[in-house]
């Protein structure tokens, strides 16, 4: 079985350069204004909303902050993050302050779905001129520009690519159940057999948080069981959310369940996924901002973790992207705007991304620059310029924020005991009825 360790080999990495169109050498920073101290109009604070508020998501930050200090002098970054892993408190707060028409310079949030909510509402503006000016268009692959493209326009600039498909293991506490830590289960029935196997050793199989992780592990236990294809049709109507092929999936996430350490259900990702990193729980689903988690704690990736696709959904990217907006009425939008230049210049990117655990959303890294990433990350570009792409509901790609609010809800119940599967099933196929067109 093929984990996501694998090493990628310099063909592979050549190939997906070449796929992507890249390879040909660092032009450093894009645009008119990177890199330097060029653009000496405006000034003033500029005042960023995230949601990395804490922990390695913090030292992201830091590092665009630094980034941004070097290529706009002229400008002071004002750190408006928002505590709440996955956007949880930070998307209400800005939906409140957009409503009232009073908006930060520049807010975090997701490529795709998302992004119609604000557009809609006419909340953003549309940056595409912004791809011109800072040599966007060829920098980011197809489907990224497609994910950020309505009706010709453009909306946001991406920082990073996620991905959210991903089990977190402890190899020492697989090990102990007499599972090999190389051995990749096939599919999600393999999987729960192993993690039965932890419980009869005497630890937690699996963790789990807050809602957006419930709900983040119920998109991925969708993509096994349905497969790409009938898992996209979700989102067109093509696929029944009231359907059997919906309800044997949940079967499949109530077994999960059963299984799961359920301690932790109110808290954040980052104390849910603590009990892997410390050798007290075999399995957590995650975004692969988890890698950042577990190197802050001094873990050695392929010796103290491993990380591979959530079984039966090898071959598919469970796909999220941070991008950057400029919102409508913005007090500083020129400082904005040399945000947006600087999470986007390959200097930001890479500095960005290698501390975030992410990949650049940029395609245009040279072998080199690739090189300077961890393992993990370097497995990722590749698994992304050649797995089929798939959108997280629990991120915004998928689906508007309405939509998978009310999915949040309908998991935090039947996490909680307050549905059964029918009654779940239900709620879910409610929500998602906003999503007919
Ligand atoms: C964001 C990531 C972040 C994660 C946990 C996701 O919605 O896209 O950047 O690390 O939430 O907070």
């Amino acid at each position: 079985m093929k984990r996501i360790s694998a090493i990628a080999s310099a063909a592979a990495l050549s190939l997906l350069l070449a796929a992507c169109g890249g390879g040909d050498g660092d032009k450093g920073s894009a645009g008119s204004s990177g890199g330097g101290d060029g653009d000496k109009s405006g000034g003033g604070e500029v005042a960023v909303v995230t949601w990395w508020e804490a922990g390695s998501e913090k030292k992201g930050l830091e590092e665009l902050e630094t980034i941004f200090a070097d290529q706009h002098s002229n400008f002071t970054f004002k750190n408006a993050a928002i505590a709440g892993g996955g956007g949880s408190q930070a998307k209400q707060k800005l939906s409140a302050d957009l409503a009232a028409s009073n908006p930060p310079d520049t807010f975090q949030a997701h490529a795709g779905a998302e992004l119609s909510d604000y557009i809609d509402a006419m909340q953003i503006e549309d940056v595409s001129d912004l791809y011109d000016e800072f040599e966007l268009r060829d920098a980011f692959p197809d489907t990224l520009i497609d994910r950020l493209t309505v009706d010709g326009k453009i909306y946001s600039v991406p920082s990073n690519v996620h991905r959210a498909n991903v089990v977190w293991a402890n190899p020492a506490v697989l090990e102990e159940a007499g599972i090999d830590p190389e051995a990749q289960p096939a599919d999600i029935d393999a999987w729960i057999a192993d993690m039965e196997k932890v419980k009869e050793a005497g630890k937690t199989p699996i963790t789990i948080g807050m809602a957006w992780t419930q709900l983040q592990l119920l998109e991925t236990v969708l993509m096994a069981d349905l497969g790409a294809d009938a898992y996209n049709g979700l989102f067109d109507g093509s696929t029944d959310w009231a359907g059997p092929e919906v309800t044997k999936a949940l079967e499949h996430y109530e077994a999960i369940k059963e299984l799961a350490d359920t301690s932790s259900l109110t808290e954040d990702w980052e104390p849910a996924i603590s009990p892997v990193i410390e050798g007290n729980a075999a399995y957590n689903v995650m975004g692969d901002w988890a890698v950042a988690a577990f190197d802050s704690a001094g873990k050695t990736y392929g010796e103290d973790y491993i990380a591979f696709p959530v079984p039966g959904t090898d071959g598919m990217f469970d796909f999220l992207a941070d991008s950057f907006t400029l919102p409508v009425g913005a007090k500083n939008a020129e400082g904005a705007k040399a945000w947006l230049d600087t999470i986007s210049s390959k200097e930001g990117q890479i500095a960005f991304n290698k501390v975030k655990g992410s990949i650049p959303a940029r395609s245009d890294l040279t072998d080199e620059e690739k090189a300077e990433f961890g393992q993990y990350q370097q497995d990722a570009m590749t698994s992304f310029g050649e797995d089929t792409i798939v959108s997280s509901i629990a991120h915004g790609a998928a689906a508007p924020v309405a939509v998978s609010n009310e999915m949040n809800d309908a998991c935090a119940k039947f996490w909680e005991g307050a549905s059964d599967l029918a009654g779940f099933q239900a709620e879910l196929a409610d929500a998602a009825k906003a999503m007919a067109k």
